[in-house]
């Protein structure tokens, strides 16, 4: 039932890609870092930003590029850093894939509706905003998205955190996700799961003392043919 459709899926997106290569959809939804060492936690300026919410192997290849997460992060409502200014220190995480520590990929910032000029907007009130890691090291290689969410103060408080902002900034980014969003002419399916054990609760480490409650939630993405 399902080879089929696949296998269409799969000559469909390697006939779009100019470089020929055929993206084809991973058999995992990521792997626990710490089996490779590393930590659901990446590294901020005071501890570190809890990776939790992971966008699965499992979704369609086409997403989990860096052209495909942008598209899917403005569908969501979210867009690339205001006019390429970053504001906020990048962070380092190692997702145990066998690449060690690594800066983050992209930086994506709440747009308010406007996926030019809302960022900036973003960056002086305050909002949700979300970097992302990708899990794709010889020892790991998933093609996951490790994403870490949280919602920020204004500018004029130099970006902190606002009291409980990792669990709220991962619970909106999900609940501005799941069901069906679309952007640039690709409709996206997200279904969520929420994941315990993967992460400790508590405040033990990390960044500003902030505390999590453990919960990471799973993201597939589906894009709707
Ligand atoms: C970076 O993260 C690792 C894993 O959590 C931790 O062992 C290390 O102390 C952190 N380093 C800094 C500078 O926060
Ligand atoms: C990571 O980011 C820092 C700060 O922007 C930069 O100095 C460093 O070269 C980057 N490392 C890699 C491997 O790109
Ligand atoms: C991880 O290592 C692979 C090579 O094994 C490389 O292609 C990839 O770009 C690295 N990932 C990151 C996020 O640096
Ligand atoms: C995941 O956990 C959060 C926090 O408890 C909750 O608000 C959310 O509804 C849960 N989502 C799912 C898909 O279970």
């Amino acid at each position: 039932m399902l080879a089929a459709p696949l296998a269409i899926v799969a000559l469909a997106y390697g006939s779009a890609l100019v470089t020929g290569l055929t993206l084809q959809k991973r058999a995992v939804d990521f792997f626990d870092p710490a089996q490779g060492g590393g930590s659901m936690f990446d590294n901020a300026t005071f501890g570190g930003e809890p990776l939790n919410v992971i966008i699965s192997g499992q979704s369609d290849p086409e997403v989990l590029t860096d052209d495909g997460i942008a598209n899917f992060a403005k569908a969501i409502g979210f867009s690339k850093e205001c006019l390429g200014f970053h504001l906020g220190a990048p962070q380092t995480a190692n997702l145990g894939d066998g690449n060690g520590s690594v800066n983050q990929t992209i930086e994506f910032r709440q747009d308010f509706g406007n996926d030019v000029l809302g960022t900036c907007l973003e960056s002086l009130v305050g909002g949700n905003h979300f970097r992302v890691f990708r899990q794709n090291g010889p020892q790991a290689n998933s093609g996951a998205l490790f994403l870490a969410a949280s919602k920020e103060e204004p500018a004029s408080q130099n970006h902190d955190i606002i009291p409980d902002g990792y669990n709220i900034g991962r619970d909106e980014l999900v609940a501005s996700a799941v069901g069906t969003k679309s952007h640039g002419g690709i409709t996206y399916n997200v279904v969520a799961k929420n994941i315990t054990g993967l992460m400790p609760a508590g405040s033990e480490g990390v960044n500003h003392g902030i505390a999590v409650d453990g919960i990471v939630t799973l993201l597939t993405v589906t894009i709707q043919k």
